[in-house]
Protein backbone atom coordinates (compact mmCIF):
# COMPACT_ATOMS: atom_id res chain seq x y z
CA UNK A 1 0.00 0.00 0.00
CA UNK A 2 1.45 3.27 -1.54
CA UNK A 3 2.24 6.65 1.47
CA UNK A 4 1.04 9.63 -0.80
CA UNK A 5 1.90 12.69 0.95
CA UNK A 6 1.80 16.47 -0.60
CA UNK A 7 5.59 17.41 0.02
CA UNK A 8 5.67 20.90 -1.63
CA UNK A 9 1.96 22.25 -3.88
CA UNK A 10 0.94 20.16 -6.27
CA UNK A 11 4.19 17.82 -5.51
CA UNK A 12 3.75 14.18 -4.09
CA UNK A 13 5.44 11.95 -2.76
CA UNK A 14 4.70 8.45 -3.31
CA UNK A 15 6.50 5.96 -0.77
CA UNK A 16 6.56 2.27 -0.71
CA UNK A 17 8.19 0.66 2.33
CA UNK A 18 9.58 -2.64 1.78
CA UNK A 19 9.47 -4.29 5.78
CA UNK A 20 12.00 -7.28 4.42
CA UNK A 21 15.01 -4.58 3.31
CA UNK A 22 13.93 -2.04 5.99
CA UNK A 23 14.20 0.36 3.18
CA UNK A 24 11.66 3.02 1.53
CA UNK A 25 11.15 3.98 -2.25
CA UNK A 26 10.14 7.60 -2.98
CA UNK A 27 8.66 8.84 -6.37
CA UNK A 28 8.06 11.87 -7.00
CA UNK A 29 5.14 12.93 -8.85
CA UNK A 30 4.37 16.71 -9.87
CA UNK A 31 0.55 17.52 -11.00
CA UNK A 32 0.89 20.15 -13.64
CA UNK A 33 -0.04 20.76 -16.95
CA UNK A 34 2.18 18.40 -18.04
CA UNK A 35 2.58 15.76 -15.21
CA UNK A 36 6.33 14.42 -14.25
CA UNK A 37 7.17 11.37 -12.44
CA UNK A 38 10.13 11.19 -10.73
CA UNK A 39 11.39 7.60 -10.21
CA UNK A 40 9.53 4.67 -11.70
CA UNK A 41 10.08 2.09 -9.11
CA UNK A 42 10.78 -1.22 -9.50
CA UNK A 43 8.97 -3.54 -12.36
CA UNK A 44 7.47 -5.37 -9.54
CA UNK A 45 6.33 -2.56 -7.55
CA UNK A 46 4.33 -0.96 -10.89
CA UNK A 47 1.32 -1.91 -9.20
CA UNK A 48 1.55 -0.27 -6.22
CA UNK A 49 3.50 3.35 -7.53
CA UNK A 50 0.84 3.46 -10.21
CA UNK A 51 -1.64 2.81 -7.58
CA UNK A 52 -0.63 5.82 -5.73
CA UNK A 53 0.00 7.87 -8.65
CA UNK A 54 -3.73 7.28 -9.74
CA UNK A 55 -4.74 9.09 -6.43
CA UNK A 56 -3.63 12.35 -7.46
CA UNK A 57 -4.16 12.04 -11.69
CA UNK A 58 -4.75 9.89 -13.86
CA UNK A 59 -1.57 7.99 -14.74
CA UNK A 60 -2.70 7.79 -18.80
CA UNK A 61 -1.54 11.86 -18.59
CA UNK A 62 1.93 11.37 -17.44
CA UNK A 63 3.57 13.64 -20.00
CA UNK A 64 7.61 13.15 -18.31
CA UNK A 65 9.24 10.22 -16.24
CA UNK A 66 12.80 11.00 -14.81
CA UNK A 67 14.83 9.37 -12.40
CA UNK A 68 18.52 10.52 -10.57
CA UNK A 69 20.53 7.09 -12.04
CA UNK A 70 19.68 4.03 -14.41
CA UNK A 71 19.15 1.49 -11.64
CA UNK A 72 16.27 -1.03 -11.44
CA UNK A 73 14.63 0.81 -8.06
CA UNK A 74 14.83 4.10 -10.24
CA UNK A 75 13.36 3.45 -13.69
CA UNK A 76 13.14 -0.38 -13.91
CA UNK A 77 9.31 -0.05 -15.16
CA UNK A 78 9.91 2.49 -17.36
CA UNK A 79 8.49 0.74 -20.32
CA UNK A 80 5.74 0.17 -18.01
CA UNK A 81 4.47 3.55 -17.57
CA UNK A 82 5.38 4.52 -21.16
CA UNK A 83 2.63 1.52 -22.21
CA UNK A 84 0.20 3.30 -20.42
CA UNK A 85 1.07 6.76 -20.60
CA UNK A 86 1.02 7.02 -24.68
CA UNK A 87 2.20 10.44 -24.31
CA UNK A 88 4.63 9.99 -21.78
CA UNK A 89 8.83 10.54 -22.71
CA UNK A 90 12.11 9.39 -20.18
CA UNK A 91 14.02 12.56 -19.92
CA UNK A 92 17.75 12.14 -18.53
CA UNK A 93 21.44 13.07 -19.15
CA UNK A 94 23.16 12.48 -22.00
CA UNK A 95 25.39 9.87 -20.33
CA UNK A 96 22.33 8.03 -19.08
CA UNK A 97 20.19 8.02 -22.33
CA UNK A 98 23.52 6.73 -24.77
CA UNK A 99 24.71 4.23 -22.28
CA UNK A 100 21.68 2.53 -21.24
CA UNK A 101 18.23 4.36 -21.52
CA UNK A 102 17.80 4.70 -25.42
CA UNK A 103 18.36 1.10 -25.43
CA UNK A 104 16.37 -0.08 -22.77
CA UNK A 105 13.66 2.29 -23.08
CA UNK A 106 10.58 1.75 -25.66
CA UNK A 107 10.67 5.42 -26.48
CA UNK A 108 13.47 7.58 -27.47
CA UNK A 109 14.50 9.31 -24.28
CA UNK A 110 14.51 14.04 -23.76
CA UNK A 111 18.17 14.80 -23.44
CA UNK A 112 18.67 17.22 -20.88
CA UNK A 113 21.89 18.95 -20.92
CA UNK A 114 23.46 20.52 -17.68
CA UNK A 115 21.24 23.14 -16.49
CA UNK A 116 18.98 22.49 -18.91
CA UNK A 117 15.03 23.48 -17.58
CA UNK A 118 12.26 20.74 -18.06
CA UNK A 119 8.69 22.91 -17.99
CA UNK A 120 5.64 21.29 -16.49
CA UNK A 121 3.70 24.40 -16.60
CA UNK A 122 4.51 26.22 -13.85
CA UNK A 123 6.97 24.77 -12.50
CA UNK A 124 10.63 25.16 -13.94
CA UNK A 125 12.76 21.84 -13.13
CA UNK A 126 16.68 22.70 -13.72
CA UNK A 127 18.71 19.86 -14.29
CA UNK A 128 22.10 19.58 -12.58
CA UNK A 129 24.38 16.30 -13.14
CA UNK A 130 25.97 14.86 -10.25
CA UNK A 131 28.80 11.92 -11.66
CA UNK A 132 28.67 9.26 -9.11
CA UNK A 133 26.35 11.11 -6.64
CA UNK A 134 25.16 9.19 -4.98
CA UNK A 135 26.53 6.41 -7.39
CA UNK A 136 26.71 5.99 -11.38
CA UNK A 137 28.39 7.94 -13.35
CA UNK A 138 24.79 8.95 -14.98
CA UNK A 139 23.65 10.88 -11.72
CA UNK A 140 21.68 13.78 -11.56
CA UNK A 141 19.14 15.94 -9.90
CA UNK A 142 16.55 18.47 -11.07
CA UNK A 143 16.20 21.53 -8.94
CA UNK A 144 12.41 22.94 -9.17
CA UNK A 145 13.01 26.81 -9.29
CA UNK A 146 9.86 28.36 -7.90
CA UNK A 147 8.95 25.96 -5.06
CA UNK A 148 12.95 24.71 -4.67
CA UNK A 149 12.73 21.65 -4.48
CA UNK A 150 15.48 19.25 -5.53
CA UNK A 151 15.39 15.74 -6.11
CA UNK A 152 16.51 13.29 -5.21
CA UNK A 153 19.81 12.13 -3.53
CA UNK A 154 19.88 8.72 -1.63
CA UNK A 155 20.78 9.09 1.79
CA UNK A 156 24.33 7.73 3.35
CA UNK A 157 22.73 5.34 5.81
CA UNK A 158 24.60 2.99 8.07
CA UNK A 159 24.65 -0.19 5.98
CA UNK A 160 26.43 -3.12 4.24
CA UNK A 161 26.35 -0.92 1.16
CA UNK A 162 27.81 2.05 2.76
CA UNK A 163 31.59 0.90 0.96
CA UNK A 164 30.28 0.72 -2.20
CA UNK A 165 28.77 4.62 -2.24
CA UNK A 166 31.28 6.41 -4.42
CA UNK A 167 33.99 9.42 -3.01
CA UNK A 168 35.77 11.00 -5.69
CA UNK A 169 37.50 14.40 -5.97
CA UNK A 170 33.91 16.59 -7.56
CA UNK A 171 31.87 14.84 -4.57
CA UNK A 172 32.39 17.83 -1.61
CA UNK A 173 32.12 20.16 -4.48
CA UNK A 174 28.96 19.21 -6.09
CA UNK A 175 27.30 19.15 -2.62
CA UNK A 176 28.33 22.55 -2.35
CA UNK A 177 26.86 23.16 -5.24
CA UNK A 178 23.62 22.05 -4.70
CA UNK A 179 23.60 23.68 -0.78
CA UNK A 180 24.32 27.11 -2.71
CA UNK A 181 20.61 26.82 -4.77
CA UNK A 182 19.66 26.95 -0.93
CA UNK A 183 16.62 24.53 -1.46
CA UNK A 184 13.54 24.99 0.74
CA UNK A 185 12.72 20.57 0.10
CA UNK A 186 15.09 17.73 -0.05
CA UNK A 187 13.18 15.06 -2.01
CA UNK A 188 15.30 12.05 -1.20
CA UNK A 189 15.14 8.61 -3.06
CA UNK A 190 15.61 6.38 0.12
CA UNK A 191 14.57 8.54 3.35
CA UNK A 192 12.21 10.90 4.49
CA UNK A 193 11.58 14.16 2.51
CA UNK A 194 13.26 17.09 4.31
CA UNK A 195 11.79 20.23 4.59
CA UNK A 196 13.95 23.25 6.55
CA UNK A 197 17.45 24.49 6.24
CA UNK A 198 18.35 22.86 3.12
CA UNK A 199 21.56 24.04 2.60
CA UNK A 200 23.16 23.45 6.06
CA UNK A 201 21.34 19.96 5.67
CA UNK A 202 23.81 19.17 2.21
CA UNK A 203 27.19 20.49 4.09
CA UNK A 204 26.44 18.31 6.21
CA UNK A 205 26.21 15.58 3.86
CA UNK A 206 29.09 16.54 2.90
CA UNK A 207 31.12 16.71 6.00
CA UNK A 208 29.85 13.19 6.80
CA UNK A 209 30.44 11.63 3.33
CA UNK A 210 33.99 12.99 3.70
CA UNK A 211 34.54 11.66 7.01
CA UNK A 212 32.81 7.83 6.20
CA UNK A 213 33.76 7.66 2.97
CA UNK A 214 37.13 9.30 1.70
CA UNK A 215 39.10 6.45 3.09
CA UNK A 216 40.04 3.26 1.50
CA UNK A 217 37.83 0.71 2.26
CA UNK A 218 38.45 -2.36 -0.08
CA UNK A 219 41.39 -4.82 1.11
CA UNK A 220 41.97 -7.12 -2.00
CA UNK A 221 43.50 -9.72 0.62
CA UNK A 222 40.82 -9.97 2.85
CA UNK A 223 38.55 -10.60 0.17
CA UNK A 224 40.54 -13.53 -1.40
CA UNK A 225 40.75 -14.75 2.33
CA UNK A 226 36.61 -14.54 2.66
CA UNK A 227 36.46 -16.53 -1.03
CA UNK A 228 39.15 -18.76 -0.11
CA UNK A 229 41.45 -20.71 -2.88
FE1 LIG B 1 21.04 3.71 -6.65
FE1 LIG C 1 18.09 3.55 -5.23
Amino acid sequence: MPHVAEIAPDIYRICVFYPELNLQFNHFLVKDEEPLLFHTGLRRMFPEVREGVAKVLDPAHLRWISWSHFESDECGSLNEWLTIAPHAQPACGMVGALVNVNDFSSREARILAPQDVLTTGKYRFRYYNTPQLPHGWDAGVMFEEIERVRKSLTTIQASPLANYVPYTHNTGRILEGLASLKPKTLATMHGSSFCGDCREALLDLATVMKEVLDKPSYNFAEVQQAVGP
